[in-house]
């Protein structure tokens, strides 16, 4: 692994994309480049961030988001501890930030944090000392995604600036699809909302972007496709009328992708749900589907992120 370059990204915490520059984002994502060629070695385990530990807590179920920080540490040689909250106080009924207070006295240098909650990220920021990183608060932010995503943008169209970009299905709810629409927005994309109107943010207008209920007209000319689950877990009531409808008019089929232009890459952030928003026919297209880079892309991203957070505890060595 070549030396990284000086990072102009220099955070105490990774919250959100909001607030980020365009070249504090560029920056991680040169820095995650040559995490991508290391990762692809036989011998992967660095010292980067030997003798410091990394603390995962996760309140909210995850399968890529967690192993993929549990791999980034672990191969920058930290010590990783994972915990989850079926087994910890937590269920005891202890208080996000009790236990961000008892984490904090065990001297963690990066906490890395999922929760149900926008913002609850942000709060327990303020009661530790360490790094933290968001992997997700409610329907708010997930900003590894929203890099990881643009890393997979970048290497497989070479650019950001001047892509169109179509974010489709569950929006009102993902997390996902607002941290791609800021860092997309910031890099100098065009981005679009696709979704039937119970799952379009309410005040949508503010956005500013242009928003579609019909599937082809939303696909029409786009360079990226991004799909989304929907997000059962955080509806309260009926959004669609049922999934076999939800398929037939939001979900990505073959026919409905020939609105896009012929080459245009899907995506998702999975976990996906095939015959809900994506047929598996358009998932498993080698030569369209960018699902299995993102996750590619993820430890990579995940690798720079800790990288950049925990610089200032090396500049001494
Ligand atoms: C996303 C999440 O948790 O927000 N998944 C992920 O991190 N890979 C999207 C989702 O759960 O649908």
């Amino acid at each position: 692994m070549p030396e990284t370059p000086d990072l102009a990204f220099r955070r105490r915490h990774l919250l959100a994309i909001e607030g980020l520059h365009p070249f504090e984002i560029a920056d991680l994502l040169d820095c995650a480049e040559g995490y991508v060629a290391h990762n692809r070695k036989s011998d992967k385990k660095l010292s980067t961030l030997r003798g410091l530990t990394q603390i995962n807590l996760f309140y909210e179920n995850s399968t890529r988001t967690r192993t993929s920080f549990e791999l980034a540490g672990k191969r920058l040689g930290a010590d990783v501890v994972n915990m989850s909250v079926s087994g910890s106080s937590i269920k005891k009924g202890e208080t996000l930030i009790d236990t961000a207070m008892t984490l904090n006295a065990m001297h963690p240098d990066a906490l890395v944090v999922r929760h149900g909650e926008s913002g609850a990220v942000a709060l327990l920021a303020h009661h530790v000392r360490c790094a933290v990183i968001n992997a997700g608060d409610g329907s708010h932010e997930h900003p590894t995604q929203a890099l990881l995503d643009a890393l997979t943008i970048r290497r497989r169209r070479g650019r950001i600036e001047g892509l169109t970009v179509a974010i489709c299905g569950d929006v009102l709810h993902s997390r996902v699809a607002r941290s791609n629409l800021l860092l997309l927005q910031a890099m100098g994309a065009s981005v679009r909302l696709v979704g039937p109107p119970t799952l379009l943010p309410p005040a949508i207008e503010t956005f500013q972007v242009p928003t579609f209920t019909d599937m082809r007209e939303g696909l029409e000319g786009c360079d990226i496709v991004m799909m989304l689950r929907l997000q059962t877990e955080r509806m309260q009531g009926s959004f669609v009328p049922s999934v076999r409808e939800y398929f037939r008019l939001y979900g990505l089929t073959p026919d409905k992708l020939k609105a896009a232009k012929p080459d245009a890459l899907i995506m998702h952030p999975g976990p996906m749900n095939r015959g809900v928003e994506i047929d598996g026919v358009v998932a498993d297209d080698i030569d369209r589907s960018a699902i299995l880079d993102q996750v590619e892309m993820g430890v990579a991203v995940r690798m720079a992120c800790l990288d950049a957070l925990t610089r200032h505890l090396r500049d001494g060595d």
